[in-house]
């Protein structure tokens, strides 16, 4: 059948930089969900290997990263046939269109976005230009691709109320050229927090190794962590105010069984958090062993990998330059 603008799925895109190996945070909180919206929606997946410079990269540790993170994106589900899974650096639009709306940005609205003020203080040695750029070269990840909406984590709100700025700046200017995208409303998925101090979000660059589950943990890492897990002094599994700990432990759980909390709290009541803290793990192994295994097979087949780069790239740069081109006309570039 023919795909008319009126039967299109809504276009759907994210980007995960690769920096460090995801949590279970970042699983359960976004990665996860991807798979699920892959179904309903037409979805571009990537792995944003140029914003990850933003922050000093050594190169070979930088390679072996983007690699595993687009494996890892394979890994979880997201089938190349079905969604556009990409490497951002293999796609030049990307870098061209995000000079274009840098022109189109004032300095100051830049320097507002929270993100690069920690992010400035964070790396105060390395504050440079690339960092303050971050919103607009995200801004062009989502306006290339007319995506309607963007799932991202409270952290990137701003950046993408920067993003629908531009785009609605531009189309006023130009007329009609970028669809303003809008954040993902559906099913959110738990918001993980730091298993020793339960009022933090899970991070991948927490210092504690405590703190943050990896995806790629082996059974007994996240044995010991979740035994080291911070709670409370109740002593009684239960969702409440004021129990942080248990509250997160709750959530990963339920969001790890499918149970409800209170099929959760009836299960453990009157047992202790030992046997409590036991359980939590046992379900998170589970749920995260069939994508290591996946990850496993991925990674080994590096033809395969590269196969699907290339597949990805392909694609995604076919629908980018369509939106590229568009821009530079109405800006009043020389077309040749
Ligand atoms: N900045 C996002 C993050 O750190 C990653 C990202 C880059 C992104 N480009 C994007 C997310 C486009 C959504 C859409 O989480």
């Amino acid at each position: 059948m023919e795909n008319t603008a009126a039967q299109r799925k809504p276009r759907v895109l994210s980007l995960i930089q690769p920096t460090s190996v995801p949590t279970l945070g970042n699983y359960l909180g976004a990665l996860k969900n991807w798979k699920k919206m892959s179904a309903d929606n037409d979805c571009l997946f990537g792995v944003a290997d140029l914003h990850a410079i933003t922050v000093r990269q050594e190169p070979a540790q930088f390679r072996k990263q983007s690699t595993e993170m687009f494996a890892l994106l394979l890994a979880i589900g997201l089938d190349p046939e079905q969604s556009i899974v990409f490497m951002q650096s293999h796609v030049p639009q990307h870098a061209q269109l995000g000079w274009l709306l840098n022109c189109y940005t004032q300095f100051g609205e830049a320097a507002r976005m929270t993100q690069f003020k920690e992010k400035s203080q964070k790396h105060a040695d390395n504050v440079n230009v690339g960092l303050f750029a971050y919103p607009t070269l995200m801004a062009a990840d989502i306006l290339l691709y007319q995506a309607n909406f963007v799932p991202v984590g409270a952290d990137q709100k701003q950046h993408l109320e920067l993003t629908r700025n531009i785009a609605e700046r531009f189309n006023g200017v130009y007329g009609s050229t970028f669809t303003v995208p809008e954040p993902y409303i559906g099913q959110v998925g738990a918001r993980v927090m730091s298993l020793q101090n339960p009022t933090q979000k899970m991070s991948k660059s927490d210092p504690n190794p405590k703190a943050s589950v990896m995806l790629l943990d082996t059974p007994d890492q996240i044995m010991k962590k979740f035994k080291s897990a911070v709670t409370d002094s109740e002593a009684v599994v239960r969702c409440a105010p004021g129990k942080d700990g248990i509250n997160n432990l709750l959530a990963i759980y339920t969001c790890c069984t499918g149970k409800t909390m209170e099929e959760a709290e009836a299960e453990f009541a009157g047992k202790g958090y030992g046997e409590f803290k036991t359980a939590v793990a046992e379900a998170v192994i589970e749920e995260l062993r069939p994508v290591q295994q996946s990850f496993e097979r991925v990674i080994g087949d590096k033809a395969y990998i590269e196969e699907c780069m290339k597949k990805g790239a392909e694609s995604a740069s076919r629908l980018a330059q369509r939106t590229l081109s568009k821009c530079m006309k109405k800006i009043g570039f020389k077309q040749i």
